[in-house]
């Protein structure tokens, strides 16, 4: 307890350094992805005062809070039933003085604390780890728990899990939001919300949460990792204005050899994830604590305009990701390229695909040095070893963006929540959501699929910038086994009907063109047939008229 003292007053003039970044942040329109620390992943129900105090007292002798990682969030394991007055009960034995005093250390360094719970009636660690989480979970106790936690403790982030919820085959989308609004009903104004049900909940969830998990757990094995990527490609469009698909916790320092965690740092970033650290902080190798403290990849993640990154090229099992940074269309972009295979890969990173022309500046997050030798030709040569990743800035000429893949479209119905999700959307049962879905016949090997067929089942690029506005020519590829109809629109208003599209198998891909005209800056584009299902989208390619 000691070095707590000193711990307070290093706390005091990090806090006057943060002011400045307070400055900064006022100049964005919504908070960045949190970072910060969490139980869960080490010490699993295996926490106390002692450990909590502990990984946060670490947070700040590791130089970790100072590179941002600031919220401390308590996992499952620190109930006990609850009383009769309906109240959760501590685990005195793991927290002699309660949560508040928890919260109130954390905050007294000059951290931030989360809090866990459930949607339903008990926490995951019921599943294995009875006693704990039986009977403490939200359900029926959202506003009693929520000012208990968020007024009363004072804590300021909160991860709300489904195990209990799912027990209890409770409506997601109907429960997330009454947790949702009995927080807007707490005093404390500033709390961080977080909804963990391992897959992409649904378009509702950006209107309650600050960002969702988008898997399953992750745990230390490479395939963990790689599944998390993949999936997390066609997650892209749901990433901004402040709310954050949720890549889960990072594992790095938990025994990776630094080429995974390289990846992992670098994708995580890439997509705007929340970066929350899940080892045990005191028994960390020095080159995870460096990847971690890396600030041009913080940079990269925290950065103003908060989106994520499609793939924009893809060779074999090397996939580059690129989004823009600071201005939208301004000069700079981050770029990752990421070897998921396991053998040693090259690829021509094209920057045309990177969306550039004529000389660009390469500058490597990792050595954080520019890296001449990538310049000076309309692509750059990169090796990669397995597992591992490069992680760019590029600066120079943008070109407009002439390919928007499916993948990276809003599907308004997107859900991987099955058998509540027909009931939220009020749809008939047999016609199922719709879905991104790999295929090697597709660009970049991704398309969208199982679209139309019902009102809200639209397809929409949300993004599509024009330097100058005027008229172009919209290719969209295909595919159908059957005849379909589908009706281009842009901005509101319908510009054509494609009619008897039928491209002759259901991966069989064929291209329509029509005339669309787009304003100049953003647009959006959009296909839809409320009456009956459209074809498959692979991508569609705007050009512009001469
Ligand atoms: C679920 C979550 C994990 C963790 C555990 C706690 O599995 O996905 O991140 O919170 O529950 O029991």
């Amino acid at each position: 307890m000691n070095n707590r003292f000193t711990i307070v007053a290093i706390c005091a003039s990090l806090l006057l350094t943060c002011s400045c970044c307070a400055d900064k942040q006022q100049a964005r329109d919504f908070d960045p992805p949190i970072m910060g620390w969490s139980s869960w992943n080490y010490f699993k129900t295996n926490i106390s005062e002692e450990v909590i105090c502990g990984q946060a007292d670490a947070l700040i002798s590791t130089g970790l809070a100072d590179a941002g990682y600031i919220y401390v969030n308590i996992d499952d394991g620190f109930t006990d039933g609850r009383g009769e007055d309906g109240r959760i009960r501590i685990d005195t034995t793991k927290f002699p003085n309660g949560m508040k005093a928890v919260a109130d250390y954390i905050h007294s360094i000059g951290l931030k604390a989360g809090m866990y719970s459930d949607a339903g009636d008990n926490t995951c660690a019921s599943l294995n780890v009875k006693p704990y989480g039986l009977g403490v979970g939200l359900y029926g106790h959202e506003v009693q728990d929520c000012k208990m936690m968020f007024d009363e403790w004072g804590y300021d982030f909160f991860k709300v899990d489904n195990c209990g919820g799912r027990h209890l085959d409770l409506n997601e989308q109907e429960q997330f939001t009454k947790i949702a609004e009995a927080l807007a009903q707490c005093d404390n104004k500033h709390i961080n919300f977080n909804v963990c049900r391992w897959v992409f909940p649904g378009t509702w969830v950006r209107e309650i949460a600050d960002s969702w998990r988008t898997t399953h757990d992750i745990w230390v094995d490479w395939g963990s990792v790689k599944t998390i990527i993949k999936e997390n490609m066609y997650t892209v469009a749901y990433c901004g204005d402040g709310h954050y698909n949720d890549l889960d916790m990072l594992e790095i320092g938990m025994g990776f050899p630094p080429e995974v965690e390289r990846t992992h740092m670098a994708c995580w970033c890439i997509q705007s994830s929340p970066l929350v650290v899940g080892c045990d902080l005191y028994k960390m190798p020095d080159y995870s604590i460096e990847f971690l403290k890396n600030a041009d990849l913080i940079a990269m993640d925290q950065d103003r305009l908060g989106i994520a990154a499609p793939v924009v090229q893809k060779d074999g099992e090397v996939y580059v990701f690129a989004k823009d940074m600071e201005r939208f269309y301004g000069p700079k972009r981050a770029v990752v390229v990421s070897n998921l295979g396991d053998a040693p890969a090259t690829i021509d990173v094209s920057l045309q695909a990177l969306g550039f022309e004529g000389a660009v500046k390469v500058y490597d997050c990792f050595s954080h040095s520019d890296r001449e030798e990538l310049c000076g030709s309309d692509y750059f040569t990169l090796e990669i070893a397995p597992h591992d990743s490069e992680a760019l800035f590029v600066t120079g000429k943008r070109i407009e963006k002439s390919v928007y893949q499916g993948e990276e479209a809003f599907l308004n119905a997107y859900t991987e929540i099955n058998d509540q999700d027909y009931e939220a959307y009020r749809r008939p049962y047999e016609i199922p959501s719709p879905r991104y879905w790999e295929s090697p016949t597709a660009d970049l090997g991704l398309y969208a699929t199982l679209l139309g067929g019902w009102e809200e089942n639209w397809l929409e690029w949300q993004r599509v910038y024009s330097m100058d506005g005027g008229d172009y020519a919209m290719t969209v590829r295909y595919a159908c086994a059957d005849s379909r109809d589908m009706t281009i629109s842009v901005n509101g208003e319908d510009v054509q009907c494609l009619t008897g599209l039928n491209s002759g198998g259901d991966l069989d891909w064929q291209e329509v063109t029509a005339k669309v005209t787009l304003n100049k800056g953003w647009n959006a584009v959009r296909l839809s047939n409320p009456a009956a299902p459209m074809p498959s989208i692979d991508y569609m390619t705007l050009k512009k008229f001469e």
